[in-house]
């Protein structure tokens, strides 16, 4: 009875006009970048999950076992009747988790920008859930959008942000970011915020570079989705994925490398690319306990507890809001 299965759905048309400007205006500049956004359209998104399973990429599957393992502990400190809002939900699978474990849970708002994947997880949940009311909010949530009021008088809000997307924001871009959540969640609201450690660069680096390739897919499809929705002839076969550790910066650093001298026409303008020339397209952080602790308590949230893995790969915190 998935057609059944009741949810509420807020589409706040994230627009698609901005994808053009933003490509425009990244590409214009003498060091060229693409917001990291554009990265989820309905192909992104599907690749992103491929990538979630693949062998070398660690954090996905060690976050859910941190989350597995610890979800008593996590769900205790948020108590009964709480309200969760997952910025950026994808297909929700670590929502459940808390779901399944949260005592008498009243809702759940899942905010994303790939509408179908949103109605998808959503309908799923309320299939899966019927005692909690699903809230979609088709959005992009790193601007600051209007938040729905979440049901109930009772409980804690909890904001839910797992797999270290805030590594991928700029250090300044994660204050702001807090910032944005502290005011939706209000006096006393509470996060749990997953975020990759530092480590061997062995291991980072190999996770953003996995054998298989889908990694080097999942970018490169941001030229394949200029070259679908903004009319653009950028030739495949002449760039390439680069990604890389900075000790220095404490980030992966993410590009799509021009592998000759060439031209390309988006949406009607003329690009030139020189061999070797590097298009960003992502920064992935990578923090320590301290450093992270020290950066959310910019933006007011107070540390409560952090859970890592064994092995140390991943961290999980649980902050309040003074
Ligand atoms: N949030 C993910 C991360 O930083 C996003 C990601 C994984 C990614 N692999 C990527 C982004 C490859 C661009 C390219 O780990």
């Amino acid at each position: 009875m998935r057609d059944e299965a009741r949810f509420a759905f807020l589409d706040l048309a994230p627009g698609e006009e901005s994808f053009r400007d933003g490509v425009l205006h990244g590409l214009s500049g003498s060091r060229k970048a693409i917001p990291c956004k554009f990265f989820y359209d309905e192909r992104g998104s599907a690749l992103f999950e491929r990538i979630c399973g693949l062998p070398e990429y660690y954090l996905t599957r060690t976050e859910i076992a941190i989350l597995e393992e610890n979800a008593d502990e996590i769900t205790a400190q948020m108590g009964a009747y709480s309200r969760i809002i997952e910025f950026g939900s994808g297909a929700s699978h670590k929502a459940r988790i808390l779901l399944q474990a949260l005592d008498r849970p009243i809702a759940y708002v899942a905010v994303d920008i790939s509408r179908e994947h949103l109605r998808e997880a959503a309908a799923a949940l309320a299939e899966d859930f019927p005692e909690v009311a699903i809230i979609a909010v088709c959005a992009d949530y790193t601007s600051a959008f209007a938040s729905p009021s979440l049901p109930g008088p009772t409980g804690k809000r909890v904001g839910f942000f797992p797999g270290s997307t805030i590594g991928n924001f700029e250090p300044e871009t994660v204050l702001r970011f807090l910032a944005n959540c502290a005011h939706i969640l209000g006096p006393g609201g509470e996060m749990v915020i997953g975020v990759d450690l530092k480590k061997d660069s062995r291991i980072l680096e190999a996770a953003y570079n996995d054998r298989a390739g889908v990694t080097a897919l999942f970018n490169l499809n941001l030229f394949e989705r200029i070259n679908r929705e903004l009319d653009g002839d950028l030739d495949l076969d002449f760039f390439e994925h680069f990604a890389f550790y900075s000790e220095s910066k404490g980030r992966i650093e993410i590009y799509i490398r021009s592998l000759a001298d060439q031209q390309a026409t988006i949406a009607g303008r003329r690009f030139n690319f020189a061999a070797g020339e590097l298009i960003h397209t992502e920064y992935s952080y990578k923090y320590s306990v301290a450093e992270f602790r020290e950066l959310a308590a910019g933006a007011g949230f107070r540390p409560v507890d952090t859970w890592t893995d064994p092995r140390e790969l991943f961290s999980i915190h649980y902050f309040r809001l003074r």
